[in-house]
C-alpha cells in the first residue's frame, strides 16, 4: 500500500497500527459471527467497547472524580449551542468568551443567541489572532468563561490558562490528549474526535458534576448533559464504531508512554517545525508569536504566494497531504497531530529544504 504523509487538519491521521486492528475485526468482531458496526448498543460486546473507551479516557486524562467523561455524537460545533443552553439559565444567563480566532467567534456567534450578555473578555482580531493575554478580567457574574485552548486554523494555543473566578468551559477539538491537564480549572472540556481521538461522529464532553446538577431542565432530551450522563451515554444509540476506534486509539497512545510520552514526541515535532521555518530567511514564515505557537497546527506563509500553487502540488506528488491553509486564511498548514509520525516531519522539512533551495 502508498501511505501518505497525513497533515490534514481533520479529520486527521489515525495510526496505522489502529486502522489495522479494526480492519482485523471489522467483519467479525472476536470471533462473535458479527461486526461490532451492526451489534446492539444494549449488548455485553458494545457494552464492554463503551465503558472501557470511557474508562481509558478518564485514565489517560487523569479526569478525577469531580468530573464526568461523556460520549456523544453532533461533534464539537453541538456544544457551541449545548454548554449555553444547559448552563445559562434562569437569574444565570451571562457568560465571558476569549476570541483567539476562528473557532471561538463562531461558539461566540451561538453563545449570544443563548446569553443575556456575553462579555468578550479579549479580542484578538485586531492582531489577526497572532497572541494571547496573559490574564482576563473576568466579571464576578459570569458562570462560565468559554476559551478555545488550540485555534486550528490560526496556530494559536493556550499554553497556561488564566486563572478566572468561574469555570472554563474549553473547547479542545484540536489540542485533547496532547497535553495533561489540570482539571480543577475547568468545568467543561469537549472535543470532536476527529483530531487526537479517532474518527468523526463523535464528542468527548468532560463535565463538572456539580454543574451536572445545575444544568437546565427546560431543553430537548438529546440536549440535556445530565440525561447522558445519568444513562452513561448510552440515553440514545451513541455512534457506536467510533467509540470503538476512539477505545483502539486510547491503548495505542498508552503503547507510547501515555499523555506524557505523546507530549514529548509532539513537542519534538513541532520544535523541529517551528525551528525550520524560523531559520529560513524569510522564505517561510510563521505569523504567531512564539509564547503561543500551536503544537498541533503550524500554518506557515511563502514570502512569495505565487510559489503556493507549485509548493502544495510538488508536496503532494511526494505523498503529502492536507497541507493547504485553511479557505479563510490561505497560505500552508502542517497539523502535526499525536497521530503524525516524527517521520512524516522529516519528510516535510526534506520537502521544504529542496523547494526553498529551487526557488529562493
Ligand atoms: C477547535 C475546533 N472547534 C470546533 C470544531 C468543529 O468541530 P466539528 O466539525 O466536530 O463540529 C473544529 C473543527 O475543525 C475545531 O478545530
Amino acid at each position: 500500500m502508498k501511505k501518505q504523509h497525513n497533515f490534514s487538519a481533520g479529520p486527521a491521521a489515525i495510526p496505522h497500527e489502529v486502522l489495522q486492528r479494526a480492519q482485523a475485526k471489522l467483519v467479525d468482531y472476536e470471533g462473535y459471527g458479527l461486526s461490532l458496526l451492526e451489534l446492539s448498543h444494549r449488548g455485553k460486546i458494545y457494552e464492554g467497547v463503551h465503558s472501557r473507551c470511557i474508562r481509558l479516557l478518564t485514565e489517560i486524562l487523569q479526569v478525577p472524580d469531580t468530573h464526568r467523561v461523556l460520549l456523544l455524537g453532533g461533534g464539537a460545533t453541538l456544544q457551541f449551542g449545548m454548554v449555553p443552553m444547559n448552563l445559562l439559565h434562569g437569574n444565570r444567563r451571562k457568560a465571558g468568551i476569549a476570541l483567539s480566532g476562528a473557532w471561538a467567534g463562531k461558539a461566540c456567534e451561538d453563545l449570544k443567541l443563548i446569553a443575556e450578555d456575553v462579555h468578550v473578555v479579549y479580542d484578538g482580531k485586531k492582531q489577526e489572532y497572532r497572541s494571547l493575554p496573559e490574564m482576563l478580567d473576568v466579571p464576578e457574574e459570569d458562570v462560565y468563561l468559554h476559551l478555545c485552548s488550540n485555534e486550528t486554523i490560526h496556530g494559536v494555543q493556550w499554553k497556561h490558562f488564566p486563572k478566572v473566578p468561574c469555570p472554563i468551559v474549553a473547547d479542545m477539538s484540536s489540542d485533547i490528549l496532547s497535553r495533561p491537564l489540570e482539571w480543577d480549572q475547568f468545568g467543561i472540556v469537549y472535543a470532536g474526535a476527529q483530531k487526537n481521538l479517532g474518527p468523526a461522529g463523535l464528542c468527548l464532553v468532560v463535565i463538572r458534576e456539580d454543574l451536572l446538577a445545575q444544568c437546565s431542565t427546560n431543553i430537548p432530551a438529546y440536549l440535556r448533559y445530565d440525561i447522558h450522563a445519568k444513562n452513561n451515554s448510552l440515553y440514545n444509540t451513541p455512534p457506536s464504531f467510533a467509540v470503538y476506534m476512539v477505545m483502539l486509539q486510547l491503548e495505542w497512545v498508552l503503547e507510547r508512554g501515555g499523555l506524557s510520552g505523546i507530549q514529548q514526541q509532539n513537542q519534538t515535532k513541532a520544535d523541529k517545525l517551528y525551528q525550520f521555518i524560523d531559520s529560513s530567511d524569510g522564505f517561510y514564515s510563521n505569523p504567531v508569536e512564539r509564547a503561543v505557537r500551536s503544537e498541533m497546527n503550524v500554518p506557515f506563509l511563502l514570502s512569495d504566494t505565487n510559489l503556493e500553487a507549485a509548493f502544495l502540488a510538488e508536496a503532494s506528488e511526494r505523498g503529502m497531504e492536507g497541507l493547504k491553509g485553511h479557505r479563510s486564511v490561505g497560505g500552508m498548514r502542517a497539523s502535526i497531530y499525536n497521530a503524525v509520525k516524527s517521520e512524516s516531519v522529516d519528510a516535510l522539512l526534506e520537502f521544504m529544504a529542496e523547494f526553498q533551495a529551487k526557488n529562493h
